[in-house]
């Protein structure tokens, strides 16, 4: 059988466990999808896509740290990756490169799906303001949060994505400030999402405890194999956390859907891979 072929480019890249989820999205829904991995050149990113396009490639998912690259690199982007302001999907179609965002879909079904937690109505914290922050922002406005509040080391990020993004909130009738640590809204919130990359180098982001609450989930975007020293804080402080391994589960399967126009169950690959990795561990 002839496979169409996709793939995921980054650097590092051999831990990605994009293969796997995208080789059982494949199984469960019988599309004839092949899916690599690509150690992408820093600074010959272009030429890595054309090559593979050239290749026979049909679409990739794109990761750290070139989701700035691909952004620049597509011939048109969807509504959500310019909002984003990056690309982590890649479409290679006959009208040209096409690049998507899938990430703030991804965490929004982890959140809501798999975790059980609404957001209509919820009160959101968001820790960070880099580009992980941004594509989750209008993902998280659509489904009617009554505020949501961005806190950044950094006030004046905070400050620039709050004006990029204040009509959307308008529009959506959510309550949409944000500044630095002491600016924060009382707490405990409903959900407090860690964008920030703190947790790459054990970082726990400033911030009030009293955000966290026995209602609250601290989600981290994060997935390492070990509980991040963000979701321990949390889980100290009452909270329930989460990791991002679901996260990842999401967007991989938004991507396959805007490839193939068929939604895997994400849910169900995200148990399996769970099973799998604490096998390992
Ligand atoms: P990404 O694309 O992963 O979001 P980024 O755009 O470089 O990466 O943004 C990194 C985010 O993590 C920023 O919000 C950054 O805060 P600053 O804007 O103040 O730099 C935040 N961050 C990184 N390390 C941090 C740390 N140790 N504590 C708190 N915030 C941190």
């Amino acid at each position: 059988m002839n496979l169409d072929r996709y793939a995921v480019i980054g650097n590092p890249i051999e831990h990605s466990k994009s293969p796997w989820i995208h080789a059982r999205f494949a199984e469960q829904t019988g599309e004839p999808v092949e899916y690599g991995r690509i150690l992408g050149t820093i600074g010959a990113f272009a030429q890595d896509v054309r090559t593979f396009i050239e290749a026979g490639g049909r679409g990739m998912n794109v990761t750290v740290p070139f989701k700035l690259d691909a952004h620049a690199l597509a011939e048109s982007l969807t509504p959500r990756a310019a909002a984003a302001g990056a690309v982590n999907t890649l479409a290679f179609t006959v009208d040209g490169i096409r690049g998507d965002n899938t990430d703030g879909i991804g965490i929004v079904r982890d959140i809501e799906q798999n975790l059980g937690v609404r957001l209509e109505g919820a009160r959101i914290l968001l820790l960070g303001a880099g580009g992980a922050a941004r594509g989750v922002v209008l993902p998280m406005f659509e489904k009617k949060p009554a505020a949501l509040t961005i806190v950044n080391r950094t006030a004046a990020k905070a400050h620039q994505l709050v004006d990029q993004f204040a009509d959307a909130a308008e529009a959506a009738h959510v309550r949409f400030s944000g500044g630095g640590a002491n600016s924060v809204e009382a707490g405990p919130y409903d959900v407090i999402v860690n964008a920030t990359a703190g947790s790459l180098d054990a970082a726990l982001p400033d911030c009030d405890d009293g955000v966290y609450g026995p209602g609250s989930l601290a989600y981290d975007m994060m997935y390492s194999p070990q509980p991040t020293v963000f979701m321990r804080h949390a889980e100290a402080l009452g909270a329930r956390a989460s990791d991002g391994l679901g996260m990842l589960v999401e967007q991989a399967a938004e991507s396959f859907f805007v490839w193939r126009g068929v939604r895997p169950d994400g849910g169900v690959v995200l148990r399996e891979l769970r099973k799998v990795l604490s096998a390992q561990a």
